[in-house]
């Protein structure tokens, strides 16, 4: 969703703008813009679709060293050059960039049209802002954005300039992500760490409700009744080869690849010399753990697929009643949630909205909070009690892939840990499932080895308009992901379901050369699969199958076999995932999409 950066230093501004906006392109984004103080002026360039198309309208060269830029996501108006950001007051004396959503625009606009007789241009909620800043501005750019904060409802990042402070950059948050970068004679602002890891590793993260005050040699926070804050510099340990692509086509692609280490990494962080678990983030004691009586996972999208494995796995380990929802319904649907709860949000970016406000009304009502995230001091990660952060190296594909398997592994560890806790996991298992789990990056590996396979089978399929994928037991849960990925970056209708549902409406789709991929991974429940294959071909159906090696008569059954390596049930979705990426990636290739941008999509959804 919406990106924002901002530069004021020393140097030319622009190349920064576009570069930092380059980095944020993953965020998902239909136009985008800079503007610049140049000559006592403010200047705006601004362009529909893709970063080309507003490089080749703007002049790297230009003589200015103040600037923000914006990548835009519409929400308010459709995606257009005269709704891109940055948006400007009437006398174009204040450039403003903003990520969020401003609820109560429509009220100001109105007071800002009747009584102060302001023009508007854009049909977004931002150029309200512009207006009301530059009513309060005296001078003092950080005191009009304060005024014009006091004013404003919602969820918001912004970035402003005035005409009249050639050598300031002031910006403010609320809900939405923004860090500051620190350079030598120059400084930045941003909504993700790639944007700046070219320039800086030393950076701030902005707390909610804080203002910041920047200029080339100095940068001042202040909390929201103007006290100024410390904060101590974060430095950024990747590399910035974790945010390049790294000779692989596409970012999907290197991502799915990076899965051995994300999930070594996650896994091995957790352990220490004697196998044992090194929880740090999860400060739940024995006896707190002992008041809960129910559990919420709650997520969207990959996340919250990843919550639906990781639900089994909790009542497997600790039996413990776990439910699992997708967050913009349970904000709505008044939980029952109180101190005996345990509340655990899962999130990739750690900023989703609907998680991040989920999370607030289970913490309202008295639960505890856990969360599993992977941006280090996301705004998840800030509001939790319990901690536990993935490793999986910044995910920039849009489709999420790294990010849950090593959801994944957070889930088994935690599970179990939760189980030795309450005495429902004996030290035996513990260790069978320890010593197992230590062998998934060499399974993860063998995997991708046979990639090869999934292209052939792409190659195929990739003309197909119609997918099922079905499965039983935490198989029809990675139904639910495999599909997810197909249609998001193939654009291809797919469909999951639990293969004992079949019968009981789905089966009547199903037609000569029907595509359904089987997914056939639980021992318990293998005879069962068996079974569900027979009817979908007995259809007319084109069936292929997932299976652990070993699983011998499937391949009577099934048109064609990939196999996974063997492994326990519980851990077998870790593997089975891996070629329903691959193929949703190679269709999307094959079918010429943009897989790491597809289309309407963003990567991190800070809006409801
Ligand atoms: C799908 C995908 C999305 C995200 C969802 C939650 O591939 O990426 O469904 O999983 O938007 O995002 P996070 O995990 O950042 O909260």
């Amino acid at each position: 969703m919406c990106g924002i950066v901002g530069y004021v230093g020393t140097n030319k501004a622009v190349p920064y703008l576009i570069e930092g906006l380059s980095k944020l392109e993953y965020r998902g984004y239909d136009s985008a813009g800079i503007a610049v103080n140049i000559g006592g002026a403010v200047k705006v360039i601004k362009a529909k679709g893709r970063l080309s198309n507003l490089e080749r309208i703007v002049d790297m060269d230009m003589d200015t060293v103040l600037g923000i830029g914006h990548t835009r996501w519409a929400t308010h108006g459709a995606p257009s050059d005269v709704n891109a950001h940055p948006h400007t007051n009437s006398n174009e004396t204040i450039a403003v960039i903003h990520n969020g959503i401003i609820e109560n625009y429509m009220e100001i606009k109105d007071w800002l049209i009747n009584d102060k007789k302001c023009v508007f241009k854009s049909e977004t909620d931002t150029e309200v802002i512009a207006h009301l800043i530059d009513y309060y501005y005296d001078g003092d750019l950080m005191s009009a954005v304060r005024k014009a904060a006091d004013r404003m409802e919602g969820a918001y990042a912004i970035g402003v300039i005035a005409k009249d402070e050639p050598d300031r950059l002031v910006a403010v948050r609320k809900d939405s992500p923004l860090i500051v970068g620190l350079g030598v004679n120059e400084n930045f602002i941003a909504s993700d760490i790639p944007a700046l890891l070219k320039y800086t590793r030393d950076i701030l993260l902005i707390e909610n409700d804080e203002f910041v005050d920047l200029s080339k040699d100095k940068v001042t926070i202040y909390n929201s009744l103007g006290q100024e804050q410390k904060r101590e510099i974060y430095k950024v340990t990747w590399d910035i080869d974790a945010a390049e692509k790294e000779g692989f086509e596409h970012f999907t692609l290197k991502e799915i690849f990076e899965q051995p280490k994300g999930v070594r990494e996650t896994l091995f962080r957790r352990l220490n010399a004697e196998d044992d678990l090194a929880m740090e983030g999860i400060r739940l004691t024995a006896d707190e753990l002992k008041n809960i009586n129910k559990i919420y996972i709650v997520a969207c999208g990959t996340a919250y697929h990843a919550g639906l494995v990781g639900r089994r796995a909790i009542e497997a380990f600790a039996k413990i009643p776990v439910e699992c929802d997708v967050a913009s319904e349970f904000r709505y649907r008044d939980p029952f949630i109180d101190e005996r709860t345990l509340f655990i949000a899962v999130s990739q970016s750690g900023e989703t909205l609907d998680t991040l406000q989920s999370l607030r009304e289970a913490k309202r009502k008295g639960a505890r909070v856990l969360s599993i995230v992977n941006v280090v001091g996301s705004s998840v990660a800030r509001e939790s009690d319990d901690l536990f952060y993935t490793w999986a190296g910044p995910e920039i594909g849009v489709a999420s892939t790294k990010a849950f398997t090593t959801q994944l592994i957070a889930f088994y560890l935690i599970a179990m840990h939760f189980g030795r806790m309450n005495g429902k996991l004996t030290e035996e298992e513990f260790k069978t499932t320890i010593t197992e789990m230590k062998t998934l990056p060499e399974k993860v590996t063998e995997v991708l080895a046979k990639s090869e396979e999934i292209q052939k089978l792409a190659a195929k399929q990739f003309n197909n308009e119609k997918v099922f994928f079905m499965g039983r037991g935490v198989d029809s849960d990675l139904a639910m992901e495999a599909s997810l990925k197909l249609k998001e970056i193939s654009y291809i209708n797919s469909f999951a379901i639990p293969a004992g549902e079949l019968k009981h409406g789905t089966i009547a789709l199903i037609e000569d050369e029907t595509f359904v991929v089987a997914l056939a991974t639980q021992d318990r429940l293998y005879d069962k699969m068996l079974s569900n294959i027979k009817e979908v071909k007995a259809r007319g159906a084109h069936v292929f199958a997932i299976a652990k090696e070993g699983h011998l008569q499937i391949d009577k059954t099934a048109d064609e076999v990939f196999y996974i390596p063997n492994t326990s049930d519980a851990l077998a979705p870790l593997l089975a995932i891996i070629p329903m990426q691959l193929f949703a990636y190679y269709v999307s290739t094959l079918r010429g999409n943009d897989v790491d941008k597809p289309r309407n999509l963003a990567k991190s959804v800070t809006v409801e």
